[in-house]
């Protein structure tokens, strides 16, 4: 499938259809905006339509009218005066409405909050899902599953340059700024996929930089989470302990950590549940083998200037850690 292809059938990626709270709020005041701000465009293309069409014509022959200006002209200064007191009232309204929205966004709930920490790579997303029992932690990347209903407190990290988090079914934006923390809450209240995107302009693939956000029934994401906690279970035919071998005594354990193994990279994204994602090199590609076989090979022609290298395996390795890679679910 081309990458056109795969954007066609891509999740949801717009903020006029909120599946969540947050972006109902931010849909009103979208709404109020578009509405006022129509009504006042409409208004002043009537008033330039009336004055042309009552303008006295003339042609070059036609003296001046010089008597406008011995006149007092209250009917224009009444005019003016409404139409600015109309203005200050629309723009207080909008004013008021954007302060009551912004309440209401922080007003959200958090009790029974799932705890996620986004951390913005170039050009991937690191979350590490936190939890009061240390052991119950856990890392993925590019794709994070949420329950519906349930409160969630995204606390924001950068890792090297400035990107800004935007799922805009789901919330507005946030900067994430190295050196710094922010949080943003969000509750999805429908489930479906939800497509997010760096919305921060952070180097040569900042367009490709996606998150996909799954949000489920509670007791999906339960056993979702309960899975990711777990290591990936140790392969059991021999091809896929080959590949094994592949990943972590080759290049890929330098940069990834697969759970449970000695691969404990941190430069890329963890592994350890691969398999259970459904999209590769950051919501780009589905992840499917041929496109993971391509990535591995050669990453920097699927997405130039990802800090991936190439990797010249045998071409017996490849088959190995594609079918490695394949158990990681
Ligand atoms: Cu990250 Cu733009």
């Amino acid at each position: 499938m081309s990458l056109h292809a795969y954007a066609l059938t891509a999740p949801l990626q717009d903020a006029l259809r909120p599946a969540g709270i947050q972006a109902v709020h931010l849909g009103n005041l979208w709404n109020l905006t578009l509405g006022l701000c129509g009504l006042v465009f409409a208004a002043v293309l009537g008033a330039c339509l009336y004055a042309l069409w009552r303008a006295p014509r003339g042609d070059a022959g036609t003296a001046p009218d010089l008597r406008s200006l011995a006149q007092p002209e209250r009917r224009v200064w009444r005019a003016i005066a409404w139409a600015t007191a109309a203005s200050t009232l629309g723009l207080l309204g909008l004013l008021a409405a954007d302060v009551w929205t912004s309440r209401a966004l922080a007003r959200l709930p958090l009790a029974d909050a799932v705890n996620i920490e986004l951390t913005g790579h170039q050009w991937w997303w690191e979350a590490r899902y936190l939890d009061a029992d240390p052991a119950r932690e856990f890392m993925t990347a590019n794709e994070l599953h949420i329950p519906v209903g349930r409160p969630v407190l995204v606390t924001l990290r950068a890792d090297d340059v400035i990107h800004t988090l935007w799922i805009p079914n789901l919330q507005g934006k946030k900067d994430m700024i190295p050196g710094r923390t922010a949080t943003i809450t969000l509750r999805a209240d429908r489930a479906g996929s939800y497509r997010g995107q760096c919305a921060e302009f952070c180097g040569v693939e900042h367009a490709l930089m996606a998150l996909l956000v799954e949000a489920e029934p509670n007791a999906a994401y339960e056993a979702w989470a309960a899975r990711q906690r777990e290591a990936a279970p140790a392969p059991r035919d021999a091809l896929a302990q080959r590949g094994r071998a592949v990943f972590v005594n080759g290049n890929c354990a330098r940069c990834h950590t697969v759970a449970g193994t000695d691969a404990q990279g941190r430069m890329g994204p963890d592994l350890s549940h691969l398999a259970s994602r459904r999209t590769i090199g950051a919501g780009m590609f589905p992840n499917k083998r041929g496109h993971l076989a391509g990535w591995i090979a050669d990453p920097q022609s699927l997405k130039p200037g990802v800090y991936m290298p190439p990797n010249a395996l045998a071409p017996d390795d490849l088959q190995a850690l594609l079918a490695y890679l394949e158990t990681l679910k």
